[in-house]
């Protein structure tokens, strides 16, 4: 099978990774050169983790790195079985990609977005077959975290659903729940206006970042305070999903707090560029 990865951010890489893992053919396109060096280390890093970690042998990470292949164009996945987009959260690039893939991979099995804030209905809209397009919706990282969402528009058919779904499970190991297209799908409609409450506590002056994020990893096991899980995610994909939260429920909960505004605003984006409520400048 050969699967077309379009974008090479944080979650394309990571989803390039899981596929070429599992023996799946990659074309991964990304058109900044830069990114597209920065996903290979990334990746190169990650399956040296899974070596050293006794998960993958010697021969898998040079069977799994072989299967990549990056292209800055986006023709080159001419003949995939599949594509999954993940490129920014920007709606009318990724109608317009979805349009041209639509042309490019008229015999695709299915047309997937990992989007976490643009309806899938909106991508499917503008495309020949709005039945073959549906919600792959990964969690970061991707290599570890087991779910996959699949999002349903209203126009995708049961036959795509079930072989986006057996991809995901029997040929990426992933375990799927369904959600409905609606803004957040089933996780993030619960977990965004949990981080947005912790950052309007922080700004507030309630606790600092170490103690809110203490409290909730003591006090509630959870693997990371909120504070550095907004980092992980990346704060303008964090605005950009209590935009698109806030547009559909107009509920008081999804309102980005000033503060989350002027980080982004500032390029404090978390992790990925080095700083955010914390500084990974080491
Ligand atoms: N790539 C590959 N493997 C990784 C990794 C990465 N980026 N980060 C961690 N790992 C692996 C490690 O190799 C290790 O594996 P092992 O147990 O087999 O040795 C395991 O994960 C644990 O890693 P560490 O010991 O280094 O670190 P932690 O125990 O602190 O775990 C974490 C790090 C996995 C990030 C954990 O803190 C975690 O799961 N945090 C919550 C993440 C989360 O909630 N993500 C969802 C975000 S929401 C989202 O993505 C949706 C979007 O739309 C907003």
């Amino acid at each position: 099978m050969r699967v077309g990865v379009i974008g090479g951010g944080l979650m394309g890489s990571g989803i390039a990774e899981v596929c070429a893992r599992s023996g799946v053919d990659v074309t991964v396109v990304e058109v900044d050169p830069g990114h597209a060096e920065r996903s290979q280390q990334a990746i190169a890093k990650s399956l040296d983790r899974g070596v050293r970690a006794g998960k993958l042998s010697e021969e898998d990470r040079a069977a799994a790195w072989d299967r990549l292949v990056y292209t800055a164009q986006l023709e080159d996945v001419e003949g995939s079985d599949a594509a999954i987009e993940a490129i920014i959260e920007d709606e009318s690039a990724k109608r317009d990609l979805f349009k041209r893939l639509d042309q490019i991979l008229p015999d695709a099995q299915f047309l997937a977005s990992n989007t976490s804030s643009v309806p899938i209905m909106k991508l499917g809209a503008g495309t020949s077959k709005p039945d073959r397009v549906l919600g792959l919706h990964f969690f970061n990282p991707v290599p570890v975290l087991p779910l996959v969402e699949i999002v349903h528009s209203i126009m995708t058919s049961d036959a795509t659903a079930v072989v986006a779904r057996e991809f995901a499970e029997k040929t990426l190991g992933k375990e799927c729940i369904d959600s409905q297209d609606r803004a957040g799908f089933v996780v993030n409609a619960l977990l965004i206006p949990y981080l947005l409450s912790a950052i309007r506590m922080f700004e507030s002056g309630f606790a600092s970042k170490e103690d809110i994020d203490d409290g909730m990893k003591l006090g509630c096991a959870h693997p990371m305070g909120p504070l550095r899980l907004s980092d992980l995610i990346g704060l303008d994909t964090l605005l950009a999903v209590s935009e698109s939260l806030y547009d559909e429920f107009r509920d008081p909960s999804s309102v980005a707090p000033a503060l989350l505004n002027r980080m982004v605003e500032a390029g404090l984006l978390g992790r990925k560029s080095g700083r955010g409520f914390y500084d990974y400048s080491n």
